[in-house]
């Protein structure tokens, strides 16, 4: 295995610095999602999965297990499998067991030390298994290590339903770039959390254990700590509900009072009740997604969904010619 492929921690703190800085200036106030998953967040995020109150991890989980050989059937042997966001690769594993013969796996995850202890923890499990791992901002353009047998199929895996936390055109020109980077012939295995009933949904994300509400105040603590921000956490509460129109649940930090709060030489203001927009999580139909996917050239192949219809794990072929 080669080490974890880090961007410089300085480059990775002035992008942080310049996002942060321009989101609380907007009206109304946001921040960028991505900056949940530090250490902690990411372990949050590692305990909200397995909540009652959660249901997609277990959703997708238990339509893996169902079609898992489906599923490697449409992969394909012989691939290089890209995940994408692989966090603790839990879902993962199903595949590496179901796809023996796999070229290389290379899991790229923004968390670096996360990245670091997954990669691991597999090579352990797994010890024939080529890992190359990649810390980086998978939103942006990337450059994937070659394997060292070109041209193998690439098929990426992005799970979890995280395609959901990119508005509509940034979900579009991400599946660009996936295109760009499987090529023709390429695929990518998608989960997607499907759109049902308010009440199921709002309680995924306002979980009676408060882990959600934790999650989301990390990263004031995260801002607090590595830009010398400081917000008072007493003072914000977290708030997520379902907007049907745009058909995405939306979550805030919400302050509590008339307040200011410092970072570095700026000052944000906040009146009583203003909010920090800091999360969408846009749920799809299939044909949403199949039609979100066309714009990529990526053509359904395959899909699979449980009982209830709450989840669909989508296994697209790209018809791109570069
Ligand atoms: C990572 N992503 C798919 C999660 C979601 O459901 O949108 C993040 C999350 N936010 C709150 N709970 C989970």
């Amino acid at each position: 295995m080669s080490g974890v492929r880090a961007v410089s921690a300085t480059n990775r703190m002035d992008t942080m610095r310049r996002d942060v800085l321009a989101g609380l200036s907007a009206s109304p106030k946001t921040l960028p999602s991505k900056y949940f998953y530090d250490e902690e967040g990411s372990a949050l995020f590692d305990r909200i999965t397995e909540l009652d109150a959660y249901y997609p991890t277990r959703t997708e989980r238990g339509i893996m297990e169902m079609h898992i050989r489906e599923m490697a059937d449409a992969v394909g042997q012989d691939v290089v499998l890209i995940e994408y966001g692989s966090g603790s690769s839990d879902k993962t594993r199903l595949l590496l067991d179901a796809l023996p013969n796999l070229t290389s796996y290379i899991p790229i995850d923004i968390s670096a030390e996360h990245l670091e202890r997954t990669v691991q923890e597999l090579q352990e499990a797994y010890p024939n298994l080529v890992i190359n791992p990649v810390a980086a901002d998978y939103t942006k353009p990337l450059v994937i290590p070659d394997d060292p047998v070109r041209r193998r199929k690439r098929v990426v895996y992005f799970p979890g339903s995280t395609i959901g936390n990119f508005k509509p055109e940034g979900a579009r020109q991400f599946l660009k770039q996936i295109s760009a980077v499987i090529g023709m012939g390429g695929g990518l295995l998608l989960g997607v959390d499907r759109k049902k009933e308010r009440s199921v949904l709002e309680l995924a994300y306002n979980d009676p254990e408060g882990v959600t509400a934790a999650f989301n105040l990390n990263l004031l603590v995260r801002l607090n700590r590595e830009l010398g921000a400081d917000f008072d956490l007493r003072a914000f509460s977290h708030n997520a509900f379902y907007d049907e129109e745009q058909g995405r649940i939306e979550m805030h930090l919400v302050s509590a009072c008339d307040q200011a709060v410092c970072l570095g030489e700026h000052l944000f203001t906040f009146h009583d009740g203003e909010s920090i927009h800091t999360e969408n999580s846009y749920k799809y139909d299939v044909a949403d997604a199949v039609d979100l996917a066309a714009t990529a050239d990526l053509e359904l192949v395959r899909d699979w969904t449980d009982a209830k219809e709450w989840f669909s794990v989508l296994y697209f072929a790209c018809a791109k010619r570069l």
